[in-house]
């Protein structure tokens, strides 16, 4: 085989798959090199995303709502069913399928695409003239080179300082995403993202779940009226959020697990779990890549450096996604693959970091694009809000979901939309609409013009941007 490219790409997540393929697209002769295995050794390229978390999280909170939907929600509608139970087996054999189905789709494009695809580690072997040289470590081993390099290999879990994953009572994504008998009592540390999606996902199947988080404020980083909306509903629902406390120590056996902790008010608790999630963040993994013997420079925080084209300190080496500054969030990883693809093929490439949307798969759902009024009013700029509650929408009551509304935030004078925060049903969806404006820099008036389907729940981003104008028509 060939072993000579124009471009080696180093995992194969979203951020490394992507650039692959638009590399080949591009006509460059393309590697790409991912060590993930599933539980038969076989290939599983697609990453933390496809394998611990977009996509079996997304798997599992829609089995887990229809569940919920099953127990509270369908007799609203006349359909009544006693004693459903969750078929914890099948529950999760649902959601490996899919996972499968995306790793052998990914096996599928790079065919399709002619990408060559390398199952192991790998790692910097040094350069010989303009070519880098990377090793391949599978049961072989081989040595591959290009002139060009993008590293693209994620992050993991932090663990809290000195307690280990053991993925049986300590769990991160990984573990939390395949428990086997529902949890009477689940602790979960830190209520970021994967805190409050996977804390639903087994509320809804019956577990008492306490969430601890050392933030004072929950859900800092959205909107600060969302925030407040999404605790009261989700508190609401069951889930035991509790903000502010200070964890002083984790002892766990096979079966249950102690969390001490200080609450906000330097109250001494102590709660015994069957399992507790950790789920503190996650940070950039570079461990396998020999990046030491190239002098790859890495900052503080162990993330690759790179500037704002994706270019390490390395002549044609290049990092994008996860394991680089940023959100780390697929779509993001994804664009920066493109990005890189077109630059390295000579072209000038598009990204805008201002515009990345942010999606919480909670219910109700949670979604967010541009600034929120807590960053305006530190920005001094002045601004003007409009927002429509879910409640007065007409799908949105057929739905069976009313909670939460739109909120769009607009320049006080140029009408530019500077920000859109969204929680209720299908946020996820309706989001994109707000990208799509502010990508073209369009104001709330474009959205209060533009034609909405009736009945829609995104007639609701319509009403926002009327309200912005105090001409909302149907509230
Ligand atoms: P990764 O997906 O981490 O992929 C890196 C790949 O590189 C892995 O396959 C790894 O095995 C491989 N690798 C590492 N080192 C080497 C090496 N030396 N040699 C060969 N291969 C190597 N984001 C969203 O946008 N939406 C969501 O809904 C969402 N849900 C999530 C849910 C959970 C539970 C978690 C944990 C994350 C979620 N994310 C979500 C975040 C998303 O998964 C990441 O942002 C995304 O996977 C990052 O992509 P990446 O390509 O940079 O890295
Ligand atoms: P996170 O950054 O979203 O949340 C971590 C939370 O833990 C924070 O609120 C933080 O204050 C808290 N925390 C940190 N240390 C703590 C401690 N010692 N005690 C108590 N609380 C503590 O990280 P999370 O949930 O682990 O997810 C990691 C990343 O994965 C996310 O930031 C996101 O980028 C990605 N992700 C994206 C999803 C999506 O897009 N829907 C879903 C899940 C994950």
């Amino acid at each position: 085989m060939n072993n000579k490219f124009d471009l080696i790409v180093i995992g194969a997540g979203p951020g490394g798959y992507i650039a692959a393929i638009r590399a080949s697209q591009l006509g460059m002769s393309v590697a790409c090199i991912d060590a993930w295995s599933n539980i038969n050794g076989n290939p599983a390229p697609g990453g933390t995303c496809t394998n611990v978390g977009c996509i079996p999280s997304k798997a599992l909170l829609q089995s887990s709502e229809y569940f919920d939907h099953v127990n509270h929600s369908f007799h609203t509608h006349g359909i009544e069913i006693s004693n459903a139970k969750i078929n914890i087996n099948n529950f999760l054999k649902r959601k490996d399928n899919i996972v499968k189905q995306n790793n052998e789709g990914i096996l599928y494009l790079f065919k399709k695409n002619k990408v060559s695809f390398f199952h192991g580690k790998g790692s910097f072997f040094g350069k010989e003239n303009d070519q880098w040289l990377i090793k391949v470590k599978n049961k072989e081993e081989s040595i591959l080179s290009a002139k060009n390099v993008i590293i693209a290999t994620g992050s993991i879990a932090r663990e809290f300082p000195n307690i280990a994953f053991d993925e049986q009572t300590i769990l991160s994504n990984d573990g939390a995403l395949s428990i086997n008998t529902v949890p009477k009592k689940l602790g979960i540390i830190g209520a970021g993202v994967i805190g409050l999606e996977l804390g639903s996902v087994w509320r809804r199947l019956g577990a008492d779940v306490t969430i601890l988080e050392s933030a004072p404020n929950f859900l800092a980083a959205a909107d600060s009226q969302i925030s407040k909306e999404a605790f009261k509903l989700f508190t609401k629902q069951g889930l035991k959020i509790n903000v502010g406390i200070e964890v002083k120590d984790i002892s766990y056996s096979k079966n249950s697990v102690s969390v001490k902790y200080k609450d906000s008010s330097s109250n001494n608790h102590e709660i015994i779990f069957d399992k507790l999630i950790v789920s503190i963040g996650r940070i950039p993994f570079t461990k396998d890549l020999n990046a030491e013997s190239v002098g790859l420079t890495l900052d503080s925080k162990g993330f690759i450096s790179v500037d704002n084209y994706c270019k390490t300190n390395l002549q044609n080496i290049w990092a994008i996604g996860d394991v680089v500054r940023g959100p780390m969030l697929a779509h993001k990883a994804e664009e920066e693959g493109v990005f890189v693809a077109e630059m390295i093929a000579g072209q000038k490439g598009h990204l805008n970091f201002n515009n990345i949307p942010w999606v919480i798969y909670t219910s109700p759902e949670i979604a967010w694009v541009g600034k929120n009024e807590q960053q305006l009013k530190e920005l001094k700029r002045d601004y003007k809000i409009g927002s429509f509650p879910f409640i007065a929408n007409g799908r949105a009551r057929a739905l069976g979901d009313t909670s939460g509304f739109v909120k769009i935030i607009a320049d006080k004078y140029t009408d530019e939309v500077l920000g859109v925060h969204i929680i209720g049903a299908m946020a996820s969806e309706l989001i994109s609409e707000a990208v799509t404006i502010m990508e073209f820099k369009g104001s709330s008036e474009d959205i209060a013009r533009i034609w909405h389907a009736h009945p829609t729940l995104s007639e609701s981003l319509k009403e926002a941007a009327l309200a912005l104008d105090n001409r909302s028509l149907n509230y």
